[in-house]
């Protein structure tokens, strides 16, 4: 079984995967990281955000630590929603995450595209999302608890960037897919997002057997 889990920043989308990854007893892959991985290595070549070149030349790379903490820094973030726009990028990127998905049993993906374009024959989709107040509200609360200074005006501006880059991109926007299921998580705990993303992938299953 294939679950994708798409959605903006921050809308909880990771969360829910990794829960779904335990339930299911699934392997998960969080493909931002791979987005991530491209940036933090172009941030160390020195090499230029801007071309997409450089950018390409990025994606080289046999080993991602998914534990380097660097890869969840704001700096690598910032840099991985500008590099994501290249189609280049993207495709370079595609093999590592359908061969993800292929592994025997399947698997939980969570992203921007998976549903659309990685994995469209995934047996369940979900689109979480919540509102960019709520989300940068997360957000503002991680980085305080992590103990990195931000402004909540900041932290607001940073996500709205990110979602209008994200969605109007030319290659593999933001978009739920026609046969996804909506999860607006805005005023829900993760407890109630989780048992309702596990309610919507079981009603999925029961249509399809
Ligand atoms: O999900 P996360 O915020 O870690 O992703 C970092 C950046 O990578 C996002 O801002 C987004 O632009 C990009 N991304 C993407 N497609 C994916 C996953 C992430 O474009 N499937």
């Amino acid at each position: 079984m294939i679950i994708a889990v798409d959605g903006p920043a921050a809308s909880g989308k990771g969360t829910i995967a990794r829960a779904l990854a335990t339930h299911y007893k699934l392997p998960h892959l969080d493909t931002g990281l791979l987005y991530r991985a491209v940036a933090l290595n172009l941030l160390r070549w020195g090499g230029d955000p801007e071309s997409e070149f450089a950018a390409v030349r990025a994606t080289d790379f046999s080993q991602i630590d998914f534990d380097d903490p660097e890869l969840k820094s704001e700096a690598v973030g910032g840099i991985a929603s500008r590099i994501s726009v290249y189609p280049a990028v993207r495709e370079a990127l595609v093999k590592r995450q359908t061969d993800f998905a292929a592994q025997t049993g399947g698997a939980v993906l969570d992203g921007r595209d998976i549903g659309t374009v990685i994995v469209p024959w995934a047996n369940a989709k979900l689109f979480v999302t919540a509102t960019p107040e709520i989300r940068a509200e997360r957000r503002f609360a991680e980085l305080k608890r992590l103990g990195i200074a931000a402004h909540y005006e900041d932290v607001l501006i940073d996500i709205q960037a990110r979602d209008d880059r994200d969605s109007n991109r030319s290659a593999a926007p933001l978009i739920m897919a026609a046969d996804a299921d909506l999860l607006d998580t805005s005023d829900m705990s993760i407890d109630a997002a989780v048992q309702r993303a596990i309610a919507l992938v079981e009603a999925r299953l029961e249509c399809s057997a």
